[in-house]
């Protein structure tokens, strides 16, 4: 018998039940031997407040948020980093002398998951953005943190994309969704950030034309894993990065910051997450 403690963390959410998470920071508790846990907390919006107390009694050591509490999570924190303030979301909290320490991962995901499939001068050169919602955001304040000199975002709703050019007002320019094809003149990276190209939902209806075979094309999708996008990209010879390692690579942070141990990447945890 040891008398360790047990360290605690969960992912809350409402639903919850399709969160990834458990099955990625139970395969790496596994994988390091930790005499740790990772559950499942599905907290209805009126009830966060009364069981993120709830959590902080437990002992637990920090928790992942998933939708819809990402924006609402961030106004309970008593501490946030550059990193969620920037993105005005968290989706990890790490609990310390009963206090919440806010951050949002999904900047490292995003970042890191480029990295494994291309070098950083990916970077340098003008980067796309098709979407204006959270993952843009992220991908967004990763292309910045990496000094990417130019970025042009297009989104079906421009106000969208125009509420974003706050983040890097001298970096970002706001193209037309009708020009979405023209956009991708020059570009060395173009990412994905919409849900069209998911399962169930219509492709991205976009010509590659413009766009450089130098530059690497990232879906932000994965389910499929090979998106039509990316099949297209492929297909005329551009470097494509598929978007599960965004899910893999913005748990990794977060496991670091309760059980202690950054985890390495691995195929197999990968095959789990799809299968
Ligand atoms: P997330 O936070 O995961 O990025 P979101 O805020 O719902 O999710 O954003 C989804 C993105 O997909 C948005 O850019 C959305 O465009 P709008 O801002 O115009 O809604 C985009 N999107 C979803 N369905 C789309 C469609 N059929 N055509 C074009 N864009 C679409």
């Amino acid at each position: 018998m040891t008398d360790k403690k047990i360290i605690k963390a969960a992912v809350i959410g409402h639903p919850v039940s399709h969160s990834k998470s458990p099955l990625i920071h139970n395969y790496w508790i596994e994988k390091y031997g930790l005499n740790a846990t990772y559950g499942t907390r599905d907290i209805a919006p009126e009830n966060l407040q009364p069981e993120i107390k709830k959590l902080i009694e437990e002992d637990f050591a920090g928790f992942n948020v998933t939708i819809p509490h990402k924006e609402s999570i961030f106004e309970l924190c008593d501490v946030l980093d550059e990193r969620a303030k920037k993105a005005a979301a968290v989706n990890t909290v790490q609990i310390k002398d009963g206090k919440l320490y806010g951050t949002n991962t999904d900047i490292f995901g995003f970042t890191h998951n480029i990295l494994q499939k291309a070098d950083e001068n990916i970077f340098s050169g003008p980067c796309g953005i098709i979407g204006a919602g959270g993952a843009a955001r992220a991908a967004i304040i990763a292309l910045v943190e990496q000094g990417a000199p130019e970025i042009r975002i297009t989104n079906r709703t421009k106000e969208r994309a125009e509420n974003l050019k706050n983040v890097a007002p001298d970096k970002i320019e706001i193209i037309d969704w009708e020009k979405r094809s023209e956009m991708l003149d020059g570009l060395s990276l173009l990412v994905n950030t919409t849900s069209l190209g998911m399962k169930g939902q219509p492709p991205l209806d976009i010509s590659l034309n413009a766009l450089p075979k130098t530059a690497a094309v990232c879906d932000i999708v994965y389910a499929p894993l090979y998106t039509p996008l990316l099949r297209q990209a492929e297909e005329r010879g551009n470097t494509v990065i598929t978007g599960i390692g965004m899910l893999l690579h913005q748990a990794r942070p977060a496991f670091e910051s309760w059980f202690g141990v950054l985890p390495d990447m691995d195929g197999a945890l990968q095959n789990l997450v799809l299968a």
